[in-house]
């Protein structure tokens, strides 16, 4: 899979400051890693990162142009701010924004449209995964995409794929199944296009730790992960970063 980049996004979700960007600058300066590093803050802390080992992103986007759409975040305005990557569909904003897949399509196709690369986040909850429709759950969420979206609009994206049970909880997916969800994704793509699913990066996601990421990494179509927990730690992040090659 030598095609594709690797690639490690954090995703700080709705934690970190002005602190932490400050000791994520000086510790990440120089970084030396094959993968191309990301990290996902709240959009208010953007404006303080000086990178040039890694690129930052933002955790959400407005699947809408500028205008009256109070409180929300333009992709023009993310670009500004310096975005080259936006997570979008992540399963805590599908389930506390209630955000649809149809939602989450949209919001890809603007980002794409921005400049900006979607890290685009898939993954079942326990229950489907305990009825053995996992393959149902996430080959409807990517239905989606597909509908909305174009194979050019596709090759712009990332895929991350988050089993739901394994985000916060300390339980990782076993290599075994991540590579699993992994392969059917780009399988599900090559439906698609063959290039596209070649070039797709896949990242997993879910209690990747600086113990369990090269193991994980080291799967077939596993091309990086989507760290959250782990990210918040400057080291922890670095060794997760340098697992990927
Ligand atoms: O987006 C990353 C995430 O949901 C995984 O979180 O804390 O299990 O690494 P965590």
């Amino acid at each position: 899979d030598n095609v594709r980049k690797p690639f490690v996004a954090g995703n700080w979700k709705m934690n970190g400051n002005l602190a932490l960007v400050a000791e994520f600058n000086q510790k990440l300066a120089g970084l030396k890693a094959k993968a191309e590093v990301v990290v996902c803050a709240p959009s208010l802390l953007l404006h303080a990162f000086e990178t040039d080992s890694f690129s930052i992103g933002t955790q959400n986007v407005s699947h809408l142009d500028n205008g009256a759409h109070t409180g929300e975040l333009s992709v023009d305005l993310l670009k500004e701010a310096g975005c080259s990557y936006a997570i979008v569909g992540h399963s805590e904003r599908r389930e506390d924004q209630g955000e649809s897949s149809e939602l989450v399509a949209l919001k890809a196709k603007k980002c794409v449209a921005a400049g900006i690369v979607p890290i685009i986040c898939v993954g079942e909850p326990l229950d489907v995964r305990e009825a053995g429709e996992v393959e149902a759950f996430v080959g409807e969420q990517l239905d989606a995409l597909v509908d909305k979206m174009s194979i050019e609009e596709l090759s712009k994206t990332v895929i991350a794929y988050e089993p739901i049970w394994a985000i916060g909880t300390g339980k990782t997916a076993s290599p075994e199944q991540a590579q699993e969800v992994h392969e059917f994704i780009r399988t599900y793509f090559s439906k698609v296009d063959a290039t596209l699913a070649q070039s797709l990066r896949i990242l997993y996601g879910g209690s990747v730790k600086p113990d369990n990421a090269e193991t994980l990494f080291a799967q077939k179509d596993v091309d990086g992960g989507l760290i959250g927990g782990a990210s918040l730690k400057a080291e922890d992040f670095i060794s997760i970063c340098q697992a990927a090659n």
